[in-house]
């Protein structure tokens, strides 16, 4: 048994990745290992030595980095030099695979580890999900801003990176529209919502820190809080959008869709939302709102933010320029509790998560002067059709293989599989045939439970939804 040749030492000045690493770098330098040897998986090896298996995976990745062992994910790792005994061989093969390749920080180490999903790499063709329509776009209008912006460029001040006209207008719009409570001085104008929650779980997150997602939900937050070393948990939905489990102690951190819930477009109710805030209050637990897509709703007026019933200060507002003016932008922003604005700024900079000037001040003109509202006025009704055609046209064509579930807003809904539980298999099928979406249970954290595709509706005309219909008929 391979553990019985490993002795770790707890409490030594080195941690037990890096004693598990050496200890099995010098079993296959000296040829106990031999190649080939296939070792125990990861959940054996750790069980054997009493660790948890996040050290063993780290050590696997490790050696794997440095050359000594294949490991790919689900497959048991294998030795792929032989040591003999002598070690000049693997000593050669250990420094080239070395100099080749440089060690992994544990953030990066857990980041590929985790594999998840962050971005969808799938051609950007209907009925794609999580885009709005860069065609609709008013183009002519932000250039001109743009413009505007560049050639006032010389007499700007320079210095503030969350330009206050930006976020003067931001803060304006969120509060009437969004039902968001903050000052221009808490908003900090990022690259994204994704940089955003970085910045969040480079902040608040200790190695061990309890964070409790959705699930199904959005990889991309698992996979930010899970790199800093959080343990991260996702939480069952129901009708009402995340779970409350009571007597559940309290985490660190809760992340949240609670408008339009990703992926399945779920409004979480006032009821669940005053729980998990009453929650948060002894001040253990923050919470992250993410409001990706909060710009569209169709049926009625939309329900204000969550951040907006908090009168505690452990709310975090994330949003992004993404969805509602175009991905190209690259722009996000990230609303932080009185308390932390100083800290945040902080790490803002030393991380460089500063948005362009030119860009931040062009959008403050396209905001302040009414462009904004017209785009989102304007695009809304367009995807209100476009969701009613998608859902129309599924129970029409599809009705029989995959119930709709339409949401009353956002820019993609899900159509549930009638039947088994194939929907990665449909997905490819579709995607040989011309239609890109995406499979349910892939965004799924624990075993998945729920089986169907994400479509989107708002990047994509009638007339093109109307042919992917086509097209998807044919494929069940
Ligand atoms: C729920 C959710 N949050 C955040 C993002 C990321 O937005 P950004 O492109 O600004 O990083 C996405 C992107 O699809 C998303 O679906």
């Amino acid at each position: 048994m391979i553990s019985a040749l490993i002795d770790l030492k707890r409490g030594d000045h080195e941690g037990l990745v890096v004693q598990l690493t050496s200890r099995l770098r010098s079993l296959i330098a000296t040829g106990r290992l031999g190649k080939g040897r296939v070792l125990p998986s990861s959940r054996r090896l750790a069980n054997d030595l009493g660790v948890s298996r996040n050290t063993v995976t780290y050590a696997f990745e490790q050696l794997a980095a440095e050359g000594y062992l294949a490991a790919s994910h689900g497959r048991r790792p294998v030795v792929t030099v032989d040591g003999g005994g002598h070690g000049d061989g693997v000593e050669a093969a250990r420094s080239a695979a070395r100099s080749a390749r440089p060690t992994l920080s544990p953030w990066a180490m857990r980041l590929k580890q985790a594999d998840w999903p962050l971005s969808y790499q799938a051609p950007f063709k209907p009925l794609r999900p999580g885009h709005g329509d860069a065609r609709e776009f008013p183009n002519d209008v932000w250039a001109r801003c743009l413009r505007r912006s560049a050639v006032h460029a010389a007499r700007r001040e320079v210095g503030p990176v969350n330009r206050p006209r930006l976020c003067e207008a931001l803060a304006h719009y969120l509060a009437t529209s969004r039902g968001v409570r903050a000052s221009a001085g808490q908003i900090l104008i990022l690259p994204s919502a994704q940089a955003a929650l970085t910045l969040i779980a480079a902040v608040l997150i200790a190695p061990g820190d309890e964070v409790r997602v959705e699930d199904p939900g959005y990889p991309g937050a698992a996979a930010a809080f899970h790199a800093s070393g959080a343990c991260v948990t996702g939480m069952r939905l129901d009708e009402q959008g995340m779970q409350w489990t009571s007597g559940m102690t309290a985490p660190k951190l809760i992340f949240m869709t609670p408008s339009h819930q990703h992926p399945t477009g779920r409004l979480m109710s006032l009821a669940r939302r005053t729980e998990f805030l009453r929650a948060s209050r002894p001040g253990k637990t923050w919470i992250v709102e993410d409001d990706y897509d909060g710009e569209f709703h169709y049926d009625s007026r939309p329900v204000p933010a969550l951040q907006g019933l908090d009168t505690h200060g452990r709310v975090f507002y994330v949003g992004t320029f993404s969805k509602a003016m175009t991905s190209d932008l690259r722009l996000g922003y990230l609303v932080v509790p009185p308390a932390l604005v100083g800290t945040f700024e902080i790490a803002q900079r030393h991380v460089g998560l500063i948005a362009s000037s030119h860009i931040q001040e062009a959008l403050a003109e396209f905001i302040a002067d009414g462009h904004f509202l017209a785009h989102l006025r304007r695009v809304r009704r367009l995807y209100h059709a476009r969701r009613d055609h998608l859902a129309e046209g599924l129970e029409r064509h599809l009705g029989e293989v995959l119930t709709a579930e339409v949401p009353s807003g956002g820019i993609q809904l899900v159509a549930r599989l009638k039947r088994g539980r194939a929907d990665r298999a449909a997905v490819k099928r579709l995607v040989e045939a011309g239609v890109v979406t995406r499979a349910l249970s892939s965004l799924a954290l624990n075993k998945p439970r729920d089986h169907g595709l994400l479509l989107g509706f708002a990047a994509w005309r009638e007339s093109e939804i109307s042919a992917a219909l086509r097209t998807m008929t044919s494929c069940f």
